[in-house]
């Protein structure tokens, strides 16, 4: 067996507010344990003590209003400590590391959020991961109408409290990336066991891609 077969492989789930990322990784958790794999499962902005500090800052409501590049670069601060000290020593062992979240919400968030130039974002991609990016990409999707009314009632962070049109950039930037090859878009405005079986199949493909 050579090194990349012995790695682990990493997975991100993906999508805007609500779409059901954190309900389903118990779920794509469980259906790769059965298969038989170690999976360390975490989430972005944190994923160890410190990149968890650097969320709350994140996502505190505050009057200070927080520049747009300060944001970026505490996402890729974060990035940078879980990468260094949960992730690549995870895959480095040959477990799969499963991530709500990660950098394509830095393109779908600052990027078509906030409005950052995409090459600064890459630049910093570059810099905080070199070649490291996920093998494959869930992508949650539902319109915004749905998203919402399933937040209805949650006290909201500092990204929540956006306006639509923000919510709407954000997935246009995820639907424009979804054509690369390691995503796979996963329409998330369907009951949760619909969710579930789409999911479970592109984990099986997966999976048995993988094998060979
Ligand atoms: N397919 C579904 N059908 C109906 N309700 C769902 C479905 N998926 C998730 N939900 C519900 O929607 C709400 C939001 O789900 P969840 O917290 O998993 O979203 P999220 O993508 O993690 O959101 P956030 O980006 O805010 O972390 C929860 O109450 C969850 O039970
Ligand atoms: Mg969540």
């Amino acid at each position: 067996m050579n090194q990349r077969q012995d790695r682990g492989r990493f997975i991100t789930l993906e999508g805007g507010e609500g779409v059901g990322k954190s309900t389903n990784l118990a779920f794509v958790k469980a259906h790769l344990e059965a298969a038989g794999l170690e999976v360390v499962a975490t989430r972005e902005p944190g994923g160890t003590p410190l990149a968890e500090e650097i969320r709350a800052l994140l996502l505190a409501v505050r009057e200070e209003p927080m520049a747009d590049l300060s944001e970026l670069l505490m996402i890729f601060a974060a990035r940078a400590q879980h990468l260094a000290t949960l992730i690549e020593p995870a895959l480095a062992r040959g477990a799969w590391v499963l991530s709500d979240r990660f950098t394509d919400a830095t393109y779908a968030y600052q990027g078509g959020g906030r409005g950052l130039e995409v090459r600064v974002i890459a630049l910093l991609e570059q810099l905080v991961q070199g070649d490291l990016r996920p093998d494959l990409t869930l992508y949650l999707d539902t319109p915004l109408e749905i998203a919402e009314a399933r937040l209805a009632g949650r006290d909201l962070d500092r990204f929540e409290r956006e306006q639509r049109a923000f919510f709407e950039r954000v997935r246009g930037v995820y639907l424009q990336r979804s054509v690369e090859p390691r995503f796979r878009v996963i329409d998330a405005s369907v009951p949760l066991e619909r969710v579930q079986r789409a999911l479970a199949t592109e984990l099986d493909r997966f999976v048995g891609e993988t094998a060979r």
